[in-house]
């Protein structure tokens, strides 16, 4: 991963609980966030003593290099926003300078924390489809536009690998959105689903409350058949 192809962009703690992938209701001890990249959501939980571990290429880089990058890329990210607002839904985000503030705020709420949280190996990085974690050492794994959304960059057999991978060291695993950049069902979507039925894993596609991107709004959720 070469940093000056990163375009950092991340969600906060709100927005991961509206695609679902997280309630404080679900009594869950040990999440492992899969590309959480610059995401607030990581901090937010730590600070609400949540235990997380996310992993993610971008987190071989310095607090330095990244904040330089987000401050590289947020004109052009907002630019290309503005000339593509027809694909997203303004609903619970108003308009382009909202979305630009929440990014920003979310993404300088992680950098607050990032030099800490590596230092005491809360931020890992790590890439799918391998990960270094012990078998089910954690309640949950999740991946927040990061599977399925790049589809056309990874393909099934990585989908496959990295679900797999992810289902050996959680317990469930949840997966939103399930759309690619095109605003389509990703083409992986049935391939994974028939292939981790198969191997004994219960699928379900849940509808969330979250659509940004318009029509993702569900939410993949698997378990193994044992944790049913
Ligand atoms: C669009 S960002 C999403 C960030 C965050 N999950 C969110 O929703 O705000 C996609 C993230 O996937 C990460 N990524 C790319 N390749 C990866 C891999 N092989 N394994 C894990 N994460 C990866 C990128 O570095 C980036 O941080």
């Amino acid at each position: 991963m070469q940093l000056e192809n990163v375009v950092p962009w991340g969600r906060n703690l709100q927005e991961y609980q509206e695609m679902g992938l997280y309630s404080d209701t679900d009594k869950i001890k040990k999440i492992l966030g899969c590309g959480d990249g610059p995401a607030s959501v990581h901090s937010e939980l730590t600070k609400l003593e949540v235990d997380i571990v996310s992993i993610d290429p971008v987190y071989r880089f310095s607090k330095a290099q990244i904040a330089k990058r987000v401050e590289e890329t947020s004109d052009v990210i907002s630019e290309q926003l503005r000339k593509n607002q027809n694909d997203f839904v303004w609903k619970n985000i108003p308009n382009v300078d909202a979305l630009i503030n929440l990014r920003l705020s979310a993404m300088k709420e992680f950098l607050d924390d990032y030099a800490l949280g590596k230092e005491e190996g809360r931020y890992q990085h790590q890439e799918l489809p391998e990960l270094s974690f012990k078998d089910q050492a954690f309640d949950l794994a999740w991946s927040s536009h990061f599977l399925f959304l790049y589809s056309e960059h990874f393909n099934l057999e990585f989908h496959q690998k990295a679900v797999l991978e992810m289902l050996r060291v959680a317990k469930e695993v949840r997966i939103f959105p399930l759309l690619d950049l095109n605003n389509q069902i990703s083409s992986h979507l049935s391939g994974v689903i028939e292939f981790l039925e198969q191997n004994g894993y219960g699928c379900k596609i849940e509808k969330t409350n979250y659509e940004f991107q318009k029509g993702a709004n569900e939410m993949l959720r698997i378990t193994n058949a044992a944790n049913r």
